[in-house]
Parts: C-alpha cells; structure tokens; sequence
C-alpha cells in the first residue's frame, strides 16, 4: 500500500466511527443490482422508523446515491472542526459527490483508498444507529477498505435472480464469511418477478441471512430524485420490510 502505515487518520477514524453502532456495508457481486437504489430507500425506511441513520456513498469513481435522494451538490456540507453531512429526509448523507461533482474521477488504487480515508476521517457522524454504506460492485479497493476500517460490519449483500448471478454471488459470500460472523451477513434479493428461491437457497447454503425480495418496480425510476416519491413506491414499501428485520 503507498499510504503510509503510520497515517494518522488512521486513528482520527477510529474517533469518528465511536459512536456508530451498527455499519451496513450494501454490497453486490455485480454492478446495476440495485445497490444505490436500497441503500437510499433502506436509509429512509430505518429514519423513518426512529434510527438515528447515516448514509456514506463510498462509490468513488461513481457516486450516485445523490442522484436518488436529489442532494444538492451545490449546498456543500457545513465545516466545523471536521464536515458535518447535511440532513437529506432525516438521514446524514455524506457523499465524494460533494467533492468532485459530476466530473469523472479516474483514481487508481491506493489514490481510492486515499479518497476513502480522507472521507472517513473528516466526517462527522456523531451519535448512529446505522451507518448504511453504499460501495460499487464486486470486491475493488473501496471494498476492501470497508472491510478493513470498520472493524464490526453486518454486510448487506443485494442479489438479483438470474442464474448468471450465482457464481458471482458465491465468490462474494467465500470471501465474506472468511472475514465476518456468517449471522453477521445478509443477503437481499433485488428486482424479484417471481416466487425463484434461488437467491434464498445460496443465503441458506452459505449460512448466512435471507432478509427476502425486494420486487420489480417499474415506477421507482420516475421517483429518482424526489424523496416523496420515493416514500410511495412499491419498492420502498419492500425495502421497509427489510428495515425491519434488520432493526
Ligand atoms: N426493485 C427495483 N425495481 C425496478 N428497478 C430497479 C429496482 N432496483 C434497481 N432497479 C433499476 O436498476 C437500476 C440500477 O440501480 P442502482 O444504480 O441502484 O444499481 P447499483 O447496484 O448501485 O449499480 P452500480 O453497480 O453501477 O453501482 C436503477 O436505475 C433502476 O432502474
Ligand atoms: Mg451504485
């Protein structure tokens, strides 16, 4: 790694996690599952409900969780001794967007882990129930990172029901329960059309948690952006049963 082993922030993150009970890292084997979408809504949905609730959008090179809660990037996050996330529907966001818009920003590794290192040390969470992370797909850098700063994470895994998605999803569960408590992971199926068990029978062979489906909704596209309109899809009404079960 080219950061330093002695980093500072390492310690600063450490700080600003204290008062974080519970990190849900939403994870996918693949891209264009569905990760953004159900990190906002599940975010929304655990406010909703009395949590005290963070969202970080991790996707470096492609954030987009903005996007979904029409964040405005011009209302940049107010500094006090660190940057305080804006309240966006009751939830804490915190967003790279902030930083680098909607310009590209193409990082290599260790600059990503860079990226990430700088985000978690100059946020100030305060006191979380929650800490929903939204991270691109597959098990890149900022992946990593999750797993290695954030020393108790309950991973939230988003599956979409095509046999195409199985071996992917397989390898993402190997690599997590090597490194998390098998009760500590769960798994979501996303874009479900029909009653398909196949996402529920990897979870159950994996041994690890089946927090159900979340259907196909052909409005929730027309909601991106508009929090209200979000509150009154059918997608939100699925993802608030997942809030549920994970509360
Ligand atoms: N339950 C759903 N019903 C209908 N469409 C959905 C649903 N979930 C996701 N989508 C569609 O999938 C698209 C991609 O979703 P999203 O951007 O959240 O995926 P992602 O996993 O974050 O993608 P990436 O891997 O690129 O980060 C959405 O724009 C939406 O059109
Ligand atoms: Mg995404």
């Amino acid at each position: 790694m080219m950061v330093a082993q002695g980093d500072p922030r390492l310690a600063v993150i450490g700080r600003r996690l204290a008062r974080v009970a519970r990190v849900v890292p939403v994870m996918s084997s693949k891209g264009g599952v569905g990760k953004t979408l159900l990190s906002c809504l599940l975010a929304l949905a655990l406010s909703e409900r009395g949590a005290r609730v963070g969202l970080l959008d991790l996707d470096v090179t492609n954030p987009t969780a903005h996007v979904v809660l029409g964040a405005d990037l011009s209302k940049f996050p107010e500094e006090d001794r660190g940057v305080v996330p804006p309240l966006i529907g009751g939830v804490k966001f915190m967003s790279v967007a902030y930083y680098s818009g909607e310009n590209p920003l193409p990082l290599r590794g260790w600059e990503i882990d860079n990226v990430v290192r700088e985000v978690l040390a100059v946020t100030i969470w305060g006191d979380l129930d929650f800490l929903v992370i939204d991270t691109p797909p597959g098990i890149g850098d900022e992946v990593l990172d999750v797993l290695s700063y954030f020393p108790k994470h309950e991973p939230l895994v988003v599956a979409t029901p095509s046999p195409l998605t199985v071996t992917s999803v397989r390898r993402l569960l190997k690599l997590l329960t090597e490194a998390v408590k098998g009760e500590l992971i769960r798994v979501v199926e996303n874009m479900a059309r029909d009653n398909s068990s196949i996402i529920a029978d990897l979870a159950r062979k994996f041994r690890v948690g089946f927090l159900g489906k979340v259907r196909f909704d052909e409005g929730v596209d027309r909601a991106v952006g508009d929090i209200d309109a979000l509150r009154e899809s059918r997608m939100y009404r699925d993802v608030s049963m997942i809030a549920e079960k994970l509360l």
